[in-house]
């Protein structure tokens, strides 16, 4: 490369004339986090971003930050005469080579709060590497910016300590993770990636064959079959930190494309599984954050989770129960009761307090979930009974539901009364947001627990048939496999979630390894065998080969980051996140392709619909342009 300086003229601005193409043999000595006491008179050289400039009469002040954090130098007339002169010209953002001698700061400066705070280092020369335009928004982690700006200049808002703490941490995790499974002898193995549907139910990205016309790859939901595979090949214990793809509704803690550590092993029963999963979170949490999670992980049962909770994510780090209060109810005076599918309570001590403010935003937050509306009783301090439906009820209907809740002055109890599903989702939220206005949330707790005892199937109204509720490759539990067709509903899948703090970070289960439970499975969930055939053929033929018991789990990895990190959003520990709309605002994905490229893909795209939705006139604006 060719040095700038040299073909410069007179009239270009001072700071870019100093810009240098190369380092001139300097070497960076330290970071900008490490300088201590310690050092003391050493001469360092750093090399980092000016975070902050400050123009003290004759001293110049300047923050210099890399990744890893701060370090504050000066600028003196008396030291380095040269050096000062030229470091008038140095702007936020400028990136800076700095050579000088580390000194105690003056009494009373040390900054305890910074782990450089002892020191500053004297600049006795320096070099500047290169200038920047002001940045679109302060690189601080104090940002108000639109989240919309900083993922489009998302390379800026990484030099943030915040998010550049999440990535790093993340790759201390991502180590831990890779020692720990190594060390058990789990071999780290690649999948491939253009490869066919997965089973995991939701929607594929598919990628159009150049080579095949009017065929179409479908990027992995997960490895899950490519991992059974690896078990009939005898490997016996595979793991993999890999990207997924699912094409369905984001929210603050889903991506279209997010990273499992995904992992199979050869003749487990669930304890084995489970145990080596435990293992791998209480080593991953005390190796990145030195957090000790329990010995052994709690258990609880599906059924337990969703009437207790109203959840197959139970929060455990507080205590707030659902009850069934159905029975008290039923055939009585208040129809909307007497007549609920599904009728619960949630007795909430201390709510007593809450305004009629506070009731009202709650009853339109469950709407959300298709609640009607939400009855409540709040019991004041005199013990007598408010609410604008205990009018309707018999002394024998107060007296069992005062029983059953343990009711006392101070609480209020909310009811849900609706189909099951309603019943549950719009309780159970309620509960999550309750626990939050009471502070009943320790924010520093650490609670998993293991969910267990799945339903095998669910029932999907929209297509009204049985599904997999976890996938298709799921062993059902022991003799249930002949009560499938008799009895869907009931029969029960060796699958197992792992929880965190009401997040669901991983799942797994026992598979199905003999073609002829396999096929009965496919028959249960009415896939006929021409359509498994062709969906699964090469997994059902490969069971006939001799495949072992196997089983597994896979984790979410970013969800594991956000709850290590405390980030609220899963794209606060995602280097280059999509949108809501799963977008990139950086490089503007997903986004029109030439006409020859979709020629020679043999793609014609269908005109647009006169009243296509806003997004897509854009692209067609794009299109012309
Ligand atoms: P599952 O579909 O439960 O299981 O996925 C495993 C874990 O991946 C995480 N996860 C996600 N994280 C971010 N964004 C998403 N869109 C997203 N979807 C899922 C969750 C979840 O627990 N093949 C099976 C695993 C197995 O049976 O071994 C599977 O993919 O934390
Ligand atoms: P209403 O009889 O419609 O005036 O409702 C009386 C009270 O019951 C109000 O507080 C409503 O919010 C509540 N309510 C109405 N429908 C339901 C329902 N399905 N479940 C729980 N509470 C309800």
């Amino acid at each position: 490369m060719t040095d700038q300086t040299s073909t410069v003229g007179e009239e270009r601005d001072y700071d870019e004339y100093r810009v240098i193409q190369d380092l001139g043999g300097w070497k960076r000595s330290h970071h900008c986090n490490q300088l201590t006491s310690a050092n003391l008179g050493e001469e360092v050289t750093l090399m980092g971003w000016v975070q902050f400039r400050r123009d003290h009469g004759g001293l110049i002040f300047i923050d210099l930050r890399d990744r890893e954090g701060l370090t504050q130098t000066v600028f003196s007339p008396e030291v380095a005469p040269e050096a000062h002169e030229r470091a008038h010209a140095i702007r936020i953002e400028y990136v800076c080579a700095l050579r000088g001698i580390v000194r105690a700061r003056p009494e009373g400066m040390a900054n305890p709060g910074m782990a450089t705070g002892e020191i500053e280092v004297y600049v006795t020369d320096w070099k500047l590497l290169n200038t920047s335009d002001t940045p679109p928004f302060p690189i601080e982690d104090r940002v108000d910016a639109a989240e919309m700006l900083r993922l489009k200049y998302r390379y800026l808002d990484l030099r943030r300590p915040r998010l550049a703490k999440n990535l790093i941490l993340r790759n201390k995790a991502a180590q831990s993770v890779r020692r720990y499974l190594d060390g058990l002898g789990f071999l780290e193995i690649e999948t491939p990636v253009l490869t066919k549907s997965t089973p995991e139910g939701a929607r594929d990205f598919l990628v159009p064959s150049r080579m095949s016309q009017g065929m179409f790859y479908a990027l992995p939901q997960s490895p899950q079959i490519f991992k059974q595979l690896l078990m009939v090949s005898g490997l016996d214990r595979y793991f993999q930190i890999v990207k997924c793809f699912r094409d369905e509704d984001l929210r603050a803690d889903r991506q279209p494309e997010f990273t499992q550590i995904d992992i199979e092993m050869s003749f487990p029963d669930e304890e084995q599984v489970m145990g080596m999963a435990e293992g791998l979170v209480r080593t991953l949490f005390s190796e990145t954050i030195g957090a000790q999670l329990p010995a052994s992980f709690p258990r609880m049962t599906y059924k337990q989770a969703m009437d207790e909770y109203g959840s197959d994510k139970p929060d455990v780090r507080f205590e707030l129960r659902l009850a069934d209060v159905k029975d008290i109810f039923a055939g009585g005076g208040f129809k909307v009761f007497a007549n609920a599918p599904c009728l619960k309570a949630m007795r909430v001590p201390g709510g007593l307090e809450l305004s009629r403010k506070e009731i009202d935003d709650y009853t339109e937050f469950v709407k959300i979930y298709g609640a009607q509306g939400l009855a409540w009783i709040k019991v004041k301090e005199d013990g007598e009974w408010q609410s604008p439906i205990v009018k309707f009820f018999s002394d024998d209907e107060k007296a069992k539901l005062a029983e059953r809740l343990g009711m006392v002055p101070g609480d209020i109890v909310f009811f849900q009364a609706a189909p099951e599903d309603v019943t549950n989702a719009s309780l159970g939220n309620l509960r999550l947001k309750v626990g939050e206005r009471f502070g009943l949330i320790d924010e520093k707790a650490f609670a998993p627990l293991w969910v267990t005892d799945f339903p095998l199937l669910e029932y999907d109204a929209e297509d009204k048939r049985w599904v997999a509720k976890h996938h298709p490759f799921t062993s059902p539990q022991p003799g249930q496999m002949d009560t499938i067709a008799s009895d869907p509903a009931g029969a029960l899948a060796r699958a197992y979630d792992l929880v965190l703090n009401g997040s669901e970070i991983g799942g797994g289960s026992i598979r199905i390894h003999t073609p002829a439970a396999q096929k009965a499975m496919f028959q249960a969930l009415g896939i006929a065998d021409d359509e498994a055939e062709e969906k699964f053929g090469f997994l059902i033929e490969a069971l006939k080969f001799g495949a072992p018991p196997h089983g597994g789990i896979a984790f979410g990895l970013d969800r594991i980051i956000m709850i290590l990190t405390g980030a609220k959003s899963i794209r606060d520990v995602i280097a280059f996140p999509k949108t809501q709309k799963a977008t990139c605002l950086m490089t503007d994905a997903p986004n029109v392709v030439a006409k020859k490229q979709l020629r020679e893909l043999g793609i014609a795209l269908r005109e647009k619909p006169q009243d296509a939705p806003a997004a897509e006139q854009t692209h067609e604006k794009k299109n012309e342009a």
